[in-house]
């Protein structure tokens, strides 16, 4: 592409949590054959893809410590201060020392402070070309907790926009952040749509079988005494067979059994802008619903219930099982509702998966959950491209710009309130797993158009010409 055949992507956070800073890495490497410096903080994994690739060199800065909460409140704004000034010293010996030259900085955004001002300077001082990749508002995010007035939100805003504008190229997520940043900030983007890469994709039933044989610990211990996945192991499967709450294997052969529970997926950052209490709250909804048309149907106790869940076909509404998967600060919060809750036929767990694993729980699943509301209102949940990616159909809270993904009845259906993430699982699972005719057809509507949406052709189509082109102006 340029003359020194390089490119550094940067990411001022955890490179094992920004996905879409990952692929661009390996698209960089794979596709435009340039060597890639990752300059980003530690933390998690990032994709054996990218840590196992020749071309692809990762430098991990040393981390901003940890605020111990017996930090006086009153000194916190002075860190709003000095923090930055710190992370963009260590930021700009990284860029400016420590990696040879590029061609192009493409850097996350956000967060935009100092992380712009930096890559504007060194790409300045080195003479490459500065892409900014727009994922979101950085002043947005802030302002989810200093408010909307606060000043440092505007010192920000301003920062962020000054900044942006001084990019050679942009990217960015969807038509509607496009729009924005074309009226308000000044700023041509081109829109690179998330695309979920080759390793998201559905599993095999050996696959299935595999993870959650290596899962099954975390599967079967339930949050307090016992719960419906738990005591799900009937009696009559024998020894000699490998069991876990969905499949079974006798000798060679893999079955999925047929009064295993329905499997959910959701991933959250466990931040107070997604509201975790809405999928709570429907899960209560489905067990306590269920539990009255099953009453209505005569049934007493608990066993004969489950038997009538097992052999009727009028009131066959299977057991949930809610996988939650990922880390942040409310999750111990919400494991505690979790253990007050007494659910009857809806079970959680909460787990860490390895990048590896992820995709293949979200290939095994059969609904996902997405909880994500933007900040700006005009960036996309990834977590809901790499669902579809595994062809996961996906019910997700509705905003403004969340029909640039999500086509109600096709791939997924949308919900504002819990009530009505409870109707939509209702409807979704009746019958599972043999009729649950909306929830095969979305599966198959986006089993079909797999192959044609992936990361890498998205990225040739938009990405590269942008980089190309930014970078041939600029040498
Ligand atoms: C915006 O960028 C596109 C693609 O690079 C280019 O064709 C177009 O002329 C630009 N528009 C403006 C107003 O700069
Ligand atoms: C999974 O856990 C259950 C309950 O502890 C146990 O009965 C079963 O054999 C385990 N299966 C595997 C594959 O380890």
């Amino acid at each position: 592409m340029g003359n020194r055949n390089r490119a550094a992507v940067v990411v001022l956070g955890d490179i094992g949590r920004s996905p879409r800073m990952q692929y661009h890495a390996l698209s960089l490497a794979r596709q435009a054959f340039l060597e890639v410096d990752i300059v980003a903080y530690g933390g998690s994994e990032p994709h054996i893809c990218v840590l196992e690739h020749q071309s692809i060199h990762i430098h991990k800065m040393p981390q901003w410590p940890a605020i111990p909460p017996s930090f006086p409140k009153i000194l916190r704004p002075l860190l709003l201060i000095f923090k930055p000034i710190v992370q963009f010293l260590v930021l700009l010996w990284y860029l400016l020392v420590k990696i040879p030259a590029p061609d192009a900085f493409i850097v996350q955004n956000p967060p935009s402070v100092p992380t712009l001002v930096v890559v504007k300077w060194a790409s300045w001082l080195r003479h490459s070309a500065f892409i900014v990749d727009w994922h979101n508002f950085g002043y947005t995010l802030l302002a989810l907790s200093l408010g909307r007035s606060s000043r440092f939100v505007a010192i920000y805003h301003w920062i962020e926009k000054h900044y942006g504008k001084m990019a050679h190229g942009s990217l960015c997520v969807t038509r509607a952040m496009q729009h924005e940043l074309a009226q308000n900030w000044g700023i041509n983007a081109t829109v690179l749509y998330d695309q979920p890469p080759e390793f998201f994709r559905p599993s095999s039933l050996e696959e299935k079988h595999n993870l959650f044989c290596r899962i099954n610990n975390s599967l079967t211990r339930p949050y307090g005494s016992r719960d419906c996945i738990s005591n799900g192991l009937a009696e009559h499967e024998k020894i000699d067979q490998t069991i876990t709450p969905f499949t079974t294997q006798v000798g060679a052969d893999i079955f999925l059994k047929q009064n295993r529970p329905a499997l959910i997926v959701s991933s959250t950052s466990w931040t107070p802008d997604e509201d975790f209490g809405i999928l709570l709250e429907a899960a209560l909804m489905y067990d306590r619903r269920v539990a009255a048309l099953l009453k209505e149907s005569d049934s007493t106790g608990d066993e004969l219930v489950w038997d009538e869940i097992r052999g009727g076909k009028q009131f066959s509404y299977p057991r949930l099982l809610f996988i939650i998967t990922g880390k942040g600060p409310e999750k111990e919060k919400y494991e505690q509702k979790i253990k007050k809750l007494s659910l009857k036929r809806v079970a959680f767990r909460t787990m860490w998966l390895s990048a590896e694993d992820y995709p293949l729980l979200l290939g095994s699943a059969d609904l996902g959950v997405c909880l994500h509301t933007s900040s700006s209102g005009l960036d996309l949940p990834m977590k809901v491209v790499d669902m579809f990616g595994c062809g996961l159909p996906v019910c997700a809270v509705s905003y403004s710009c969340i029909k640039e993904l999500v086509e109600v009845e096709k791939n997924g259906l949308l919900f504002s309130s819990s009530s009505e993430l409870a109707d939509e699982l209702m409807m979704l699972f009746k019958g599972f797993p043999e009729s649950c005719d909306t929830l095969k057809s979305m599966r198959r509507s986006l089993m079909e158009r797999i192959s044609s949406t992936r990361w890498s052709t998205e990225w040739e189509e938009c990405a590269k010409p942008l980089i190309h082109k930014v970078i041939s102006d600029n040498s």
